[in-house]
């Protein structure tokens, strides 16, 4: 473990809402600079443990801490130094964009300049609009906006991009890489595995408020993920796969019997499984123990 100081340090979080534990002993670190991404399904936990982190919730046992300070305690630094962009938010309806995004960065004692935050998230002409007024995909990239404003040394993005459509998200896309380039650290939760894949340094996979498992999205899920699939459709028309170690003799193997038989192996692929594949093992219900 290196001795410089990581952005976040969570040590056997626990959270219980009333009997129901919805984080259950979480711990992980996040480097300073490093894109982060939780990733689990519904009500795994991320958003509980993304709020606690902000200082939203209180947690009910365990250790965090985030820039150095504990986030349970509010302290004002902390709000200074971190964005935010909640799963929900609907909070500024009758303000419109300027103003919701001036009111915030006068909060903050380095702010970045409201029009270029405007531009960066794409809301160009819809600046004296009351966020009330925009579509689902705009209001998003307001959230992104609120949390951007302050030009804060950590942010915490979750769900960012829900509801955005595929322009506005490879723009956030490219927003968050120039973020991660100027030295800011991330914390994402997605859905969106490729997003994840395009923008995480690292992945925490959480399911039943624990970590299923957690590395690079090349490198999570250990061997199995750097196994070989051939996939190709049988003469029906069906999608077959075949997971390997060794994918030139199975290849060698199919195919010889596909040409004895006068067969053809339709869309023939050999590919490695995808971030999405390897988080679908982990968190589907019969979790494979052999891995
Ligand atoms: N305020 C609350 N009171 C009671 N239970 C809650 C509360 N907030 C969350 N929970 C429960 O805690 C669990 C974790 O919820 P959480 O919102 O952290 O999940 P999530 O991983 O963010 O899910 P999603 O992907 O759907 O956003 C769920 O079972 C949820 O029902
Ligand atoms: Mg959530």
């Amino acid at each position: 473990m290196s001795t410089i100081q990581p952005a976040i340090r969570v040590t056997d979080l626990k959270k219980s809402y009333g009997s129901h534990e919805a984080v259950s002993g979480l711990s992980f670190e996040v480097a300073k600079g490093e894109v982060f991404g939780l990733l689990g399904p519904n009500g795994a936990g991320k958003t509980t443990t993304v709020e606690i982190l902000e200082g939203y919730r209180a947690r009910t046992a365990g250790e965090v801490e985030v820039l150095g300070l504990d986030p349970g305690k509010r302290p004002r630094e902390l709000r200074e130094q971190v964005g935010i962009v909640l799963q929900s938010s609907a909070l500024y309806v009758n303000l419109t964009v300027r103003e919701a995004l001036s009111h915030f960065a006068s909060l903050y004692p380095t702010p970045r300049d409201v029009e270029e935050t405007i531009a960066l998230v794409g809301l160009e002409g819809k600046e004296d609009s009351r966020s009330r007024t925009l579509s689902g995909g705009q209001q998003r990239r307001l959230d992104l906006a609120l949390a951007l404003i302050g030009d804060p040394e950590l942010l915490f993005l979750d769900e960012p991009t829900t509801g955005f459509d595929p322009q506005a998200r490879r723009a956030a896309w490219e927003t968050i890489r120039s973020l991660r380039a100027l030295g800011t650290t991330i914390v994402l939760t997605t859905h969106y595995l490729d997003e994840a894949q395009a923008l995480a340094d690292r992945v925490a996979i959480i399911k039943d408020g624990k970590v299923v498992a957690e590395g690079t999205p090349e490198d999570i899920g250990g061997a199995k993920a750097h196994r070989s699939r051939v996939s190709w459709r049988d003469e029906h028309g069906a999608l077959q796969s075949v997971d390997t170690d060794m994918p030139t003799k199975l290849l060698n193997e199919l195919t010889g019997e596909a040409l004895a038989a006068g067969r053809e192996m339709a869309d023939l692929k050999v590919s490695r499984p995808s971030l999405e594949d390897v988080y679908l093992d982990l968190t589907s219900e019969t979790v494979d123990e052999s891995v």
